[in-house]
């Protein structure tokens, strides 16, 4: 993902590095098999799969791997780690899918799917602009779309 590094790295270069805020609560946690990189693929697929599960009112939403880990995974860009921003998108995303592995609420879960989209683009917009043009084709789940859509309140 050559857009992404060098992205990434003009960006850097701009930034102040803060490289204290690593958590101790992290430490702990142990270090995922995963690359974030290999994560963000699984992401974008488990977001065209839930975006159907919750058109057809599924019981459980479906999610590829432990996403809490993320933080915690190898990167292609470290100096990105410890920014303010990127640590509350991250935050923020991870957030967003605990409430939507929780929630029943079909509406409910079109409204978390919509802010992980957003989630998802406002970190890319600042972070890594290549991948925007394939996160364009998660679409987000209208008041039309679910209108029509087959699951009962
Ligand atoms: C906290 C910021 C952040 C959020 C939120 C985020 N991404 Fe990413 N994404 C990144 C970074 C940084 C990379 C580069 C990963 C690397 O190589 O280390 C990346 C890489 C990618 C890639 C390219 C993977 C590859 O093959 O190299 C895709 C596709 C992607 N993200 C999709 C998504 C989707 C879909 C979402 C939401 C479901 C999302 N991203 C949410 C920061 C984010």
């Amino acid at each position: 993902m050559a857009i992404c590094l060098t992205v990434g790295l003009f960006s850097c270069s701009e930034e102040k590095k803060e490289k204290e805020k690593e958590s101790k609560k992290e430490e702990k946690a142990s270090k995922p098999d995963l690359h974030l990189k290999e994560m963000m693929r699984l992401m974008y697929n488990d977001m065209q799969a839930n975006r159907q599960k919750i058109l057809a009112g599924a019981d459980e939403m479906h999610f590829s791997f432990d996403y809490t880990t993320m933080p915690l995974a190898d990167v292609t860009t470290p100096e990105n780690k410890g920014q303010d921003f990127y640590e509350s998108q991250m935050k923020q995303f991870i957030d967003l899918q605990g409430k939507l592995e929780k929630s029943r609420d079909n509406l409910k879960r079109a409204e978390i799917f919509n802010d992980m989209r957003a989630t998802c683009i406002s970190c890319h917009q600042t972070y890594c602009i290549g991948p925007l043009r394939k996160i364009d084709k998660i679409h987000v789940l209208s008041n039309e779309i679910l209108r029509d859509a087959q699951f009962k309140e």
